[in-house]
């Protein structure tokens, strides 16, 4: 059985997950906005992302008899200055939940938990690719900013983008 305060941390980063997901498609909601379809596919794919890290915890917690209790989810922002405003704020983003992740493992590691250490292994590793991917985009739109013809080109990378479920996702 799952350990109570295990349960509701990560009951508590269910809710981080789905807030994730609830971000990403505003952001996606704004990137239709400026007319940019790829940056909206890339906010897009990264809700799908959120929306599988969530099912993932929540699948986690049934499968060792936890109970999910499902909190409201806060509002997310809704404009930014640019499009880099909007990747700089997906990097700190991600920056925070890789803390949450860590606080997590700090616990199951207290607690002895190994099963739960095991599935946060896997968290880990996605967080590297989380700040990683946001990052490329921040660098790159840095790049371009005043180069005309720049963020059209962008656009197209972020187009490219496409949800793959991770498979062996434990
Ligand atoms: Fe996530
Ligand atoms: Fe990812």
């Amino acid at each position: 059985m799952l350990d109570k305060r295990m349960e509701q941390a990560i009951n508590a980063q269910i809710n981080r997950e789905l807030f994730s997901a609830y971000l990403y498609l505003s952001m996606s909601s704004q990137f239709a906005e400026l007319g940019m379809a790829g940056g909206q596919n890339w906010m897009h794919v990264q809700f799908q992302e959120e929306l599988f890290h969530a099912q993932k915890f929540f699948d986690y917690v049934i499968e060792r008899g936890g109970r999910v209790r499902l909190e409201a989810i806060d509002r997310p922002e809704q404009d930014w200055d640019s499009p880099l405003a909007m990747f700089e704020a997906a990097l700190g983003h991600e920056g925070k939940v890789t803390a949450w992740i860590n606080e997590l493992a700090d616990l199951a590691l207290e607690l002895r938990d190994h099963a739960t250490l095991q599935v946060l292994q896997w968290f880990i590793a996605e967080q590297v690719e989380e700040e990683a991917s946001a990052d490329d985009m921040c660098r790159k739109l840095r790049l371009v900013k005043d180069a005309p013809g720049g963020l059209y080109e962008i656009d197209k990378e972020l187009a490219a983008r496409v949800f793959t479920p991770p498979v062996a996702a434990q």
